[in-house]
């Protein structure tokens, strides 16, 4: 009788402790699951915001790269340089004062200077009004620097004497095209010379 007895209290403790190890082993295996939903978010989250930050460093430097661009087409100021510096480019507009030693030869009528930077001859005639010319200093046929000629108020060029009247046509070849002529303005007062296109 009383082994019957222990026997059935046996088979209920062995029953009771496989379910309490089956529950044991259902926990642990929920609870793997959740860690392994949780490792799986993180690695998603981690590359989504390593494909933001790609995206955000190859934005910045493309950025750069223009900004780079910008700079160094745009620099000295963002000013557009001349595309003809010499002068002679339409844009001629100076003003010279013939007190200053390099235009102090213009108080005397029959001379003449060449303003080198900007590629003009300006002469003074032996007139009465001691009258302006200027032109363009440079030879038609090849560049040459021309002369002026007070005793015939022409210009002449050195080169293969080509010669052209005051107003800048041509008198004598080989040149066969008139030199530009600018117009010029006198302020007695300061003695200063305007020459403009
Ligand atoms: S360069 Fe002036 S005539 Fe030839």
């Amino acid at each position: 009788m009383y082994l019957f007895i222990y026997l059935d209290i046996f088979e209920n403790i062995y029953l009771l402790s496989s379910l309490i190890k089956e529950k044991q082993t259902m926990q642990e295996t929920m609870a793997n699951e959740v860690e392994n939903k949780e490792v799986l978010n993180e690695e998603t989250n981690r590359n989504t915001i390593d494909r933001k930050e790609f995206m955000r460093q190859v934005g910045l430097s493309f950025g750069a790269i223009m900004l780079m661009n910008c700079l160094q087409s745009c620099g000295d100021g963002g000013e557009i340089p001349d595309p003809n510096p010499t002068g002679n480019s339409g844009k001629v507009d100076f003003t010279i004062n013939i007190n200053a030693a390099a235009y102090a030869n213009l108080k005397n009528k029959g001379t003449a200077v060449v303003v080198t930077a900007q590629r003009v001859i300006i002469a003074r005639v032996n007139d009465t009004n001691g009258s302006w010319i200027a032109v363009d200093s440079r030879c038609t046929h090849e560049q040459t620097t021309i002369n002026y000629r007070a005793a015939t108020n022409d210009f002449l060029c050195p080169n293969h004497g080509s010669t052209f009247s005051s107003t800048g046509a041509v008198t004598k070849s080989p040149a066969t095209s008139p030199l530009t002529r600018y117009n010029t303005s006198f302020d007695a007062t300061n003695n200063t010379l305007r020459v403009f296109a």
